[in-house]
């Protein structure tokens, strides 16, 4: 045991092999390249479904043994010494926005499977068991809410919530992940989890400005989403006079104006209206509906419930004005997120052994990881990415900085797999 725990200690100095999780990244992209240098892999599409198959096959060539959930959460699992203890976990998810770029959750997915490959070449045994999960669903950009599959894993929404999720032609997620062979029959979280770590780019300007290669993440803004329907009178755009007009599009274009408005009265927090679709959408008809989405985030919750309270009135007083019918639904609502003290000083602890210029950060993007946080300890590393540009096709990281994250991945997973 003595002569395991020294090699354990040489071993600590482990270094990823950064070529390699880039030629991966790289490979993965090429599933639903796009024009401008992106990937569009919506979820649970054929393209999602060939980004899995691609990730199972290099998780068995790596020794894991691969687990589907009735959510399509894959897991792969290394096994541990004691293998019956719970498992450390790494992961992320391989779907993209509609024009997505090649590292959000990519990295996150295949820098623990780089983990894994190296441990594997070095023969090193970890304690407890390493398990790799990539998350279904976690954009929300085809199924709303987004963040699904780790959201039941958690328990924050039932399974027949999360496979009844549709896209906008019906299509359910229980009938996507059937129809792609993902419908797994392994119960949906309920097990322990030794700790769980997610290394995703930063998405935002922080780290890049300040010249620093790691977020330490401390924790992630809160997030409420809305679905916004306003009912007007279509009629005909050349013989209804101004003022005998039901404008649902007028009503909903203030609306528009008015959230974007808060995002930037209210300090710290941000507002968008990303998605919108008009009835019957013919140029010489008034709009008889219009259909819209908020996305709005706060870190602080109390300002959360303030800023949801002023969309809620401002709308309203426009409908009410304007004589149209306004309905708004709740979509998610999730609470700021604080993670684990001790997994984020492991985060810290690992990027300064390294020697990487590290800060403390809290996520503007919500993750996996916000909910797995509830039921296991929980902790993200983030690395810069070009000009913070993300959810975009020019989305760009160095392999550096890609290398630098995934060494603090292996040092922060090889600790928590120590008994
Ligand atoms: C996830 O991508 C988010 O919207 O924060
Ligand atoms: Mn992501
Ligand atoms: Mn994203």
């Amino acid at each position: 045991m003595t002569v395991v725990k020294q090699k354990d200690q040489h071993m600590r100095n482990l270094s990823v092999d950064g070529a390699r999780l880039w030629d991966c990244l790289m490979e993965m992209a090429k599933i639903g390249a796009t024009p401008k240098g992106g990937s569009r892999r919506l979820a649970l599409s054929n393209l999602d479904r060939e980004g899995r198959d691609l990730f199972v096959r290099w998780c068995r060539e790596a020794g894991c043994a691969i687990r589907v959930d009735r959510m399509g959460n894959i897991f792969a699992r290394r096994p541990g010494r004691d293998d019956g203890l719970p498992p450390v976990m790494m992961g992320s998810h391989l779907d993209t926005q509609p024009s997505g770029g090649r590292f959000d959750g990519v990295y996150g997915v295949l820098a623990g499977l780089e983990v894994v490959r190296t441990l594997n070449d070095h023969g090193y045994e970890t304690d407890a068991p390493v398990e790799l999960s990539v998350w279904t669903n976690e954009e929300g950009a085809r199924f709303a809410p987004s963040m699904i599959g780790s959201g039941v894993f958690a328990g924050a929404y039932p399974l027949e919530k999360g496979l009844a999720c549709s896209d906008t032609d019906g299509r359910t997620v229980g009938g996507e992940l059937q129809r792609i062979g993902y419908a797994g029959d392994e119960e949906c979280g309920g097990r322990p989890i030794r700790a769980f770590f997610e290394a995703h780019i930063e998405q935002g300007p922080i780290l890049e400005a300040e010249d620093k290669t790691i977020g330490v993440v401390t924790g992630a803004q809160g997030l409420r989403w809305y679905d916004v329907t306003v009912g007007g009178t279509d009629s005909h755009a050349g013989t209804t006079p101004m003022d005998r007009r039901r404008d649902a599009m007028a009503g909903a274009a203030g609306m528009v104006v008015a959230v974007e408005r808060i995002g930037r009265e209210t300090p710290a927090a941000v507002t968008t209206v990303g998605m919108m679709r008009v009835a019957p959408n013919s140029r010489n008809v008034i709009p008889g509906e219009v259909f819209f989405t908020i996305d709005a985030r706060h870190p602080d919750a109390a300002a959360l419930e303030t800023m949801d309270t002023t969309i809620r009135d401002v709308c309203a007083d426009i409908a009410g004005q304007a004589g149209l019918a306004l309905k708004i639904s709740d979509v998610t609502d999730t609470a700021p997120v604080v993670f684990d003290a001790e997994c984020v000083a492991a985060v810290r602890r690992a990027a300064e052994q390294a020697g990487y210029a590290h800060r403390d950060i809290v996520s503007g993007a919500g993750h996996d990881a916000c909910f797995i946080n509830r039921v296991a300890p929980t902790a993200m590393i983030f690395v810069p990415c070009k000009d913070g540009v993300s959810h975009n096709e020019t989305e760009s990281a160095t392999p550096e900085d890609l290398t630098a994250g995934c060494n603090v991945l292996l040092r922060v997973v090889m600790d928590a797999a120590e008994v």
